[in-house]
């Protein structure tokens, strides 16, 4: 079978049970300070799951794009990627187990959509803890579809909980579908611990929400969020054990097998670097090819992508590739494997290969500055020398080993590497947990007047310098909004002031925000902003300040999922607190509300 093919019978089956199929949304959130990308499918969603109205409907599906770099130190095995795609199906407060686990199941197992081997398949569901209790309904439900006991495993919050996405939002528990990708015999007993069993799909009944306490209280309404991982399904269809080895990477696997010169699975460390560069590229390609167009930088979102390539470059080196630019060769074959699912991509190819140039360049001069100075010594160098030189010049501790074993020299104290390694990183959780707090996944009202408050900046940076200013990313805490933006200067005096101006006009002016809901193209037509593609012309809401029965136009019209305070007189006062560039071409603004 092929990914297309696939991504269409999910679209298809669910469609035959009365689901509306979304597009996929950008890999970056929206408004969202918890988490940097969208890392499965309901993240996008979230808003709706907390009770906003969808304006397709309540029954949902689609094929979202992912990244998730939790699992980076994992990807090398058959199974782990940064980014991969999710067949999802939703349910916002309609149907819940019953169907779920019944629609999961024939989706699975019958003839007409993906046929797999019931005798296959094992299951999990959660055991129950101190949260929840356990999930006898499922458990029920999966013993009359009639599945073995010994197949059913009842795991724990480690195994059988998902979510939030971020720090704080919905979640609950979930039952987990395995497939036995070993030998022809399989084991009566399930045991999710043997890799041999895949886990292809997650069946999540949000049911509660994580406040910032660490308290789950219940929602008001109960959803389903499933999440089948494509890849992995794809392979075990085909009856492959290594997801590389499918469509979805064989073209670049062949590609970087040339590039170096080597054979994938001759050697476990070449196979590996391998799956990692093919992994790492490929997300990339995705996250640089967003229509939110993110550019390797030191910060945020383009922080990881620079480091997926420098990672991928790296392990270049281990594979002795000594083409120049080599990752536009892979890129374009990315390109070209999923255009047809994903426009985006080509639509922002000249984005994606020059990003991937400048910083393969940058990189390498690093690499140039780095063995320099490690060829300047002749003595040992210890883990903590060693350390800053991967802090400063990105240059790898197996690296500067190698170039030092050249003249017979080591590293002495080479725990200290990894001991400033992790206390780095446990400062930077620490920071970026400070940073993440909270969101509008609370919905409070601060977050949704900031949130009205972002409308209303965009509407007036367009105003003050020119209709190029697209929103390119929005992090909102109850505190204050971060607004990203493309606007090639930095702003003057002048007109910072007249966007502040602005924007407490139209507060001052207390206007109406109204919802509209209209297809995608009515919305575009009639001036709404907002970056959101769709392949099957759904429906979209768009948020309208201030359409004044006075015959002027409105002040801002912005397609977007909510919510939003009511009316822009509750906002207080607007005031912009630092100015600042974010990447080339891209602004930031810091903003507050005072009452
Ligand atoms: N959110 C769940 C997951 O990511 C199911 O979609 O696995």
């Amino acid at each position: 079978m092929k990914a297309n093919e696939l991504r269409q019978k999910y679209l298809d089956f669910f469609k035959s049970k009365g689901h509306a199929i979304i597009t996929s949304a950008s890999l970056i959130p929206d408004n969202d300070p918890t988490v940097l990308f969208t890392t499965a499918g309901m993240h996008p969603l979230v808003p709706y799951l907390m009770g906003e109205k969808h304006p397709e409907g309540n029954r949902l599906v689609n094929a979202q794009k992912c990244i998730r770099t939790s699992d980076i130190d994992e990807v090398g095995d058959t199974v782990h990627h940064t980014f991969f795609e999710m067949l999802g199906n939703w349910s916002l407060g309609n149907y819940f187990k019953k169907e779920a686990i019944t629609w999961s199941w024939e989706f699975l197992t019958d003839e007409k959509w993906i046929n797999l081997d019931k005798n296959r398949i094992a299951v999990s569901v959660f055991a129950g803890d101190a949260d929840a209790p356990f999930d006898q309904e499922a458990y029920n439900i999966w013993k009359e579809i009639d599945i073995a006991s010994d197949r059913i495993a009842k795991l724990p919050k480690k195994d059988n909980w998902w979510g939030p996405a971020g720090i704080t939002g919905p979640c609950g528990p979930d039952t987990e579908m395995f497939y036995w990708a070993g030998s022809k015999y399989v084991p009566e007993k399930f045991y999710s611990e043997d890799k041999k069993w895949v886990e292809i799909w997650n069946d999540v009944f949000m049911q509660y929400y994580k406040n910032e306490n660490g308290i789950y209280k219940p929602l008001p309404q109960q959803n389903v969020d499933t999440g089948m991982g494509l890849e992995r399904t794809l392979a075990v269809i085909n009856g492959l054990d290594d997801n590389y080895q499918s469509e979805l990477f064989i073209n670049i696997i062949k590609k970087i097998e040339e590039l170096s010169d080597k054979k994938y699975g001759h050697a476990d460390d070449i196979t590996r670097a391998m799956r990692i560069i093919a992994d790492h590229i490929k997300a990339s390609v995705f996250i640089i090819g967003d229509d939110k167009g993110i550019a390797p930088s030191n910060t945020d979102q383009g922080y990881i992508v620079r480091r997926l390539i420098r990672r991928a470059i790296r392990y270049g080196k281990q594979l002795e590739i000594e083409k120049q630019l080599w990752t536009k060769d892979l890129a374009q074959i990315i390109i070209n494997d999923y255009k047809e699912a994903y426009p985006e991509l080509e639509k922002n190819k000249n984005f994606i290969f020059k990003n991937l140039e400048i910083e393969e360049n940058k990189f390498s001069k690093t690499l140039v500055i780095g063995e320099r100075k490690i060829a300047l010594t002749n003595t040992a160098i210890t883990g903590t020398v060693a350390f800053n030189l991967y802090q400063t010049y990105g240059f790898p501790l197996e690296m500067t080993k190698e170039i030092i074993a050249k003249k017979g020299l080591k590293i002495i104290n080479e725990e200290d590497f990894q001991k400033e390694l992790k206390r780095h990183q446990d400062l930077s959780r620490t920071a970026s947990a400070g940073k993440f707090k909270g969101g509008l996944a609370d919905a409070s009202e601060e977050t949704k007047k900031l949130h009205t408050a972002a409308h209303l900046l965009l509407a007036s940076l367009r105003k003050v310098l020119g209709d190029h200013v697209q929103q390119k990313g929005s992090n909102i805490t109850p505190e204050r909004l971060r607004f990203d933006f493309s606007h090639p200067n930095k702003l003057t005096d002048e007109q910072k002031n007249e966007v502040e101006k602005l924007v407490n006009e139209a507060i001052n002016a207390n206007l109406p925000v109204i919802i509209n809901e209209m297809p995608l193209f009515e919305a575009k037509k009639g001036g709404a902003i907002g970056v959101f593609t769709s392949k099957y012309g759904e429906r979209v809401k768009v948020y309208i300040i201030g359409d004044s029965l006075s015959g002027q136009s409105a002040f801002s019209k912005e397609i977007c999922g909510g919510p939003h305070a009511d009316r822009t007189g509750r906002l207080g006062k607007f005031k912009i607190k630092k100015e600042q560039s974010s990447s080339a071409g891209v602004r930031r603004i810091k903003a507050i509300l005072l009452s």
